[in-house]
């Protein structure tokens, strides 16, 4: 169950008409896929099943929302340690030489499976890494073929062509999704059914999202209102640090979809408690610029601290109504409950800021599906590495 507070705003225009923008979308985009939410599972759980009976290692490589996603359910999902096999690395976030040398000598010895993950297969992170782990799995298996899935929709773009030249295992997607908007689509779902998570309950939470949309609505309305009220960044505040990576993906939703024309709400995380020892001093004294939505849920299993005669959940929970009321009314806040972080509640979750974002985008006038300014960067790495006709 997930439940949404937004009490700390009085002055909401609660009449601001975001139902009609909603209606706009479905009329301007009637078969999205990441709105439909119609997703083959059977297929998705096959190969992530055939996939986890053999791989000591399973690597995702992709940027963006080619990994963000798949990472932020991944790890809010498993345990902090001892998690079951495979173990899932991702790889093509950076260009770091020695992450990839130390990557390289580690899976030496293990079993190892891969998913390259690009929507255009141009992306230069991506390409470049997969070519370092194309070349290793040539060299170590004779089957390398079978142990490698290729996930992309532009057959246009070099990976395809990779692909098509090695007679890789491709995993077509639809052009129509959007990096940030596809946790919820193939990209997302291999590497998540590989880590042992249930998809189904995952799109389930979606669909109970979809159905529902008032807190959407509101959560909409507050934003407008504190972006025209000067406050033009938002924290996403988590207490739980296994959901550093929801809050990471949370910034790339918004950001892409909002930062243009001038505009935009910024979006920042903090992970408490941690930051309320650094960051937390200017949430409550500084320039009153930023305002706070935070994600809380209590921890599944519980510890008594019998010192203190709590359990550490309450003293969590206790430290986060503390924070909102110390921050208050300096740094406003947002509140989303979660009953448990499991599979329903984190789909529940995406499908809510994935629509926030998108009716977002609406309310500022901008394409809520473009990042314009991250294929310019794109597009002049690309310009410098490759020659223009290879
Ligand atoms: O949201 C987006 O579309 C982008 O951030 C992309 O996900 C990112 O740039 C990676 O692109 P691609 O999947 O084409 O490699």
């Amino acid at each position: 169950m997930v439940k949404f507070d937004f009490h700390s705003y009085n002055d909401v225009d609660s009449t601001y008409d975001v139902e009609s923008l909603h209606q706009q979308f479905i009329k301007e985009h009637p078969n999205v896929s990441w709105y439909q939410l119609d997703v083959d599972t059977d297929k998705i759980d096959k190969l992530a099943e055939t996939i986890k009976a053999h791989a000591d290692v399973f690597i995702v490589v992709g940027i963006g929302g080619s990994f963000l996603g798949a990472k932020a359910i991944i790890d809010a999902l498993r345990p902090y340690f001892n998690k079951p096999k495979p173990e899932i690395i991702f790889a093509g976030t950076d260009l770091s030489s020695d992450y990839l040398n130390d990557l390289l000598k580690y899976i030496a010895d293990k079993e190892v499976y891969i998913n390259v993950i690009s929507k255009t297969g141009m992306t230069l992170e991506s390409l470049v890494t997969f070519s370092v782990l194309l070349d290793y799995m040539k060299e170590k298996y004779d089957d390398y073929q079978n142990r490698i899935t290729v996930t992309t929709s532009d057959t246009d773009g070099k990976l395809y062509a990779l692909a098509t030249n090695e007679s890789l295992n491709v995993l077509s997607i639809s052009g129509d999704i959007i990096g940030r908007y596809s946790v919820l689509t193939p990209v997302g779902l291999l590497p998540i059914a590989v880590a042992g998570v249930d998809i189904t309950a995952l799109l389930r939470g979606a669909k109970k999202a979809k159905e529902n949309p008032q807190a959407i609505y509101d959560y909409v309305r507050v934003r407008k209102f504190m972006r025209e009220d000067g406050r033009i960044i938002e924290s996403f505040n988590v207490y739980e640090p296994k959901l550093d990576y929801f809050t990471e993906w949370l910034k790339q939703l918004f950001a892409e979809s909002q930062g243009k024309n001038n505009n935009g709400t910024l979006p920042i995380s903090t992970i408490n408690t941690r930051d309320l020892h650094s960051l937390g001093q200017y949430f409550q004294e500084g320039k009153p610029i930023i305002f706070s939505t935070t994600i809380y849920s209590d921890s599944k299993i519980d510890i008594d601290i019998k010192a203190y005669n709590k359990s550490m959940s309450e003293i969590n929970r206790i430290a986060m109504e503390s924070v909102a009321s110390a921050h208050y009314p300096h740094t406003k806040s947002n509140l989303i409950t979660l009953d448990e972080i499991n599979e329903e509640n984190m789909g529940y979750l995406i499908f809510f800021f994935e629509m926030s974002a998108m009716l977002g985008s609406y309310v500022l006038g901008v394409d809520y599906d473009d990042q314009p300014g991250v294929n310019r960067y794109k597009e002049i790495l690309r310009n410098h590495i490759f020659n223009r006709d290879n």
